[in-house]
């Protein structure tokens, strides 16, 4: 689906009085929920006294409580009261090759068995993981494993920093880049600005530059704007728009975005955590035919298993990334007692090696299709505004356009989080019919089939005939 398209349903949605569910129907859902998930009920009741909020995750759904999981194979997950489930949430686009990939769980057994999970000394693991990297990103000459994409994007920072000697920073409004102080600012909803910046210092994110994607005047003014107070060192962008495409990207908008970056000497640097394994072999990057300066990679790089994250880049910038007390210049300290671990290596190594020597990626995209396919033909035979569209084997399903809101007032920013807040009940009734949907924020693995779209369907039929009529 177009760009233009995608903002002029989703403007049209958020134009629209909010959905509402029918409450005897959304009862029954919750104690249908409650009556099959009773273990789940008491642990997250015990989490509430050890966990801060009762949770440690943003991804998992938490309408009535969140479920707890005991078992995962291919595209299901099996709850702690034996409930079954279809998973397009896949850990937030971490699991590609789907659940307990059998071939990855081998790999991972006989590495434990004759080596060792860690022993913190190189081991050959750690360049065929590189090699590997660098084969499928033609944009990418050495390779800084990291262990988490947060940390690749900080990572990503510094070095663009170090070479560049300046020091400011440009993020899209609403993109998503992790949770450390130099991008937590404005993510999610573009223009909500502060809203989750609790515990960073003012003087911290004034080294921050916020400006709208899609609008390349807004960018040049920000470089300008910031030439002789520090200059920008670089621009840090999610490749297809925030939340992975949920508010997407113009096509040739990075192409343009990059060649301004480049004109006031600062760097590109393409978040592909997410599209880095999910938009194909070469990531958004080759898509979308441009050339970053630095990428960071994640999540589905090594399928699940911890420790995951990279930046990668050409030789001259990354070799700007020590671990040692400066002997070259230019110079920035990115380091890790877990980064590139013997146990993350091997799964790094057999996952990039299963995406290149099978059409998995291609087979998933397809689903993907399928499902779009098949979502948009049960919206329309319903009447309903809600549309779906895909990246890869991205999956984004709107449904309350909450970033679509524009955001003029403190009424406008309530209707937001009213949009924002409604989707965890939507999730309540998709969930009830055994698939796991993250508000329309989903993915497809390589392990999902038609017959698991076929009860995407289905689950979103439910929901469908679960609003006030
Ligand atoms: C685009 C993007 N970048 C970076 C991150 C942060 O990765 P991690 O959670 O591994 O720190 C995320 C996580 O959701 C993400 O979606």
């Amino acid at each position: 689906m177009k760009t233009s398209e995608i903002f002029s349903r989703a403007n049209a949605i958020a134009a629209k009085p909010l959905k509402e569910l029918d409450n005897q129907k959304l009862n029954e859902v919750f104690a249908d929920l409650k009556r099959r998930t009773p273990k789940s009920f008491l642990l997250s009741e015990r989490a509430k006294g050890v966990l801060p909020n009762g949770s440690q995750h943003t991804l998992p759904l938490s309408n009535p409580y969140p479920f707890f999981m005991n078992k995962g194979t291919g595209s299901r997950l099996t709850d702690v009261d034996g409930n079954e489930y279809v998973d397009y949430i896949l850990s937030g686009g971490a699991i590609i090759l789907g659940h307990n990939d059998e071939g990855l769980t081998k790999t991972i057994q006989d590495l434990l068995q004759n080596k060792t999970n860690f022993h913190g000394h190189f081991d050959e693991l750690e360049l065929e993981a590189a090699e590997k990297v660098i084969d499928f990103f033609p944009s990418i000459e050495k390779v800084r494993f990291t262990s988490s994409g947060s940390e690749a994007n900080s990572g990503a920072i510094k070095i663009a920093r170090a070479v560049t000697g300046k020091k400011k920073l440009i993020k899209f409004l609403g993109h998503y880049h992790g949770w450390a102080s130099e991008y937590l600012m404005d993510v999610e909803v573009p223009g909500s600005g502060k809203f989750v910046t609790n515990g960073i210092p003012d003087e911290h994110m004034d080294q921050t530059v916020l400006v709208p994607p899609n609008d390349l005047n807004a960018l040049e003014e920000a470089f300008k704007a910031n030439e002789h107070s520090g200059g920008i060192a670089a621009v840090i962008c999610e490749p297809y728009g925030a939340e992975s495409g949920l508010v997407p990207i113009d096509e040739d908008f990075n192409a343009q975005a990059i060649a301004l970056t480049h004109k006031y000497g600062a760097l590109y640097i393409f978040d592909e955590v997410v599209t880095g394994f999910r938009l194909g072999k070469g990531g958004a990057q080759q898509r979308l035919n441009v050339t970053p300066d630095l990428t960071t990679l994640g999540k589905g790089l090594m399928n699940g298993f911890p420790s995951c994250g990279a930046i990668g880049g050409r030789k001259e910038l990354m070799d700007a990334a020590n671990i040692s007390i400066p002997y070259a210049h230019p110079y920035t300290y990115i380091a890790g007692t877990l980064s590139g671990n013997t146990l993350s290596m091997a799964a790094c190594n057999y996952v990039v090696n299963r995406l290149a020597t099978t059409n998995l990626l291609e087979q998933a995209e397809a689903t993907a299709s399928d499902l779009t396919t098949k979502l948009n033909a049960l919206f329309h035979a319903y009447d309903s505004d809600f549309f779906a569209y895909y990246y890869g084997n991205i999956l984004r399903v709107e449904l309350t356009a909450p970033h679509a809101v524009p955001l003029t007032s403190a009424e406008a920013l309530n209707e937001v989080v009213q949009r924002r807040k409604i989707l965890s009940s939507y999730s309540a009734v998709v969930s009830s019919a055994g698939v796991l949907s993250r508000n329309g924020r989903d993915f497809v693995s390589c392990a999902q089939t038609i017959e698991d779209n076929d009860k995407y369907v289905l689950a979103y039929e439910k929901l469908l005939n679960s609003f006030v009529k």
